[in-house]
């Protein structure tokens, strides 16, 4: 794994963003995955300025987010459709027919589910993918003692997840249970992967991540296996980092 330790959040931001934009330069076409939650929020800001510096154009990339909240609808301020609107695509020149986000109001979840895995087989797989992480080593909502040969499904949130999330909520009941979530195969299919951490919160889980066993108890230790992941994190996140 290469690992980046950026001087705070907004350089660990900007190397993320650069690594995605030559990404996209180099591909037009390239098929990539998002995620939500508050650390890349730095991220695609930087990555909205670089193309809106005339860098580069998303008319041809597509788009898969990790996951969706189960129960709310795409217009849901909490929902993560509206994180993507509010975040990225509306900064920027994206077909909204290649963003693709798991309906979390869909009537059958396992055919939602089902279509969602063909499609990223049919778009050709996920050329870079962007991780966060859980204090709990969750990534995408593949909480500890996952299977990991899991594909896109439903889960159940941990007690952990929903605490530390009922911080983007009015209250800690307004958090759904359960989500769709690409699984660890799922994410592990991606030809290459970025991981984002910051704050020392993270300082643990990403030591254990690092050094610890490969297991589903940890969720993100399996990316030891993975050939092209790079991870980047602030010096919060990496004081616990043994070079
Ligand atoms: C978000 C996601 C989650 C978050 C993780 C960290 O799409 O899949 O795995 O990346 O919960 O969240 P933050 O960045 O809010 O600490």
């Amino acid at each position: 794994m290469r690992i980046i330790i950026g001087e705070n959040y907004r350089d660990m931001s900007r190397v993320a963003a650069d690594m995605m934009a030559s990404q996209i330069i180099l591909k037009p076409e390239s098929v990539i995955g998002l995620a939500t939650g508050g650390t890349p929020i730095g991220f695609y800001k930087e990555l909205v300025s670089l193309h809106n510096q005339g860098k580069f154009s998303f008319k041809q990339v597509k788009t898969f987010n990790l996951d969706e909240y189960y129960g709310l609808d795409k217009n849901n301020l909490q929902s993560y459709h509206y994180y993507m609107v509010e975040n990225l695509f509306k900064h920027i020149d994206i077909d909204l027919n290649n963003i693709n986000i798991p309906d979390g109001t869909a009537k059958d979840i396992e055919a939602e589910c089902k279509s969602y895995e063909a499609k990223i087989k049919n778009a050709g797989g996920i050329d870079m993918q962007l991780l966060g992480i859980g204090i709990n080593g969750h990534i995408g909502f593949n909480e500890p003692d996952i299977k990991f040969e899991a594909i896109t499904h439903l889960v159940n949130l941990d007690e952990e997840t929903i605490e530390a999330n009922s911080r983007f909520f009015t209250s800690i009941e307004e958090v759904p249970r359960s989500a769709i979530s690409m699984g660890i195969k799922t994410i592990m299919h991606a030809k290459k992967i970025i991981l984002l951490a910051s704050g020392n919160e993270k300082a643990k889980v990403i030591e254990r991540m690092l050094n610890g066993p490969i297991t589903p108890d940890l969720p993100a230790s399996i990316l030891q296996l993975h050939p092209d992941v790079t991870l980047i994190v602030d010096k919060e996140a990496g004081e616990l980092i043994r070079e």
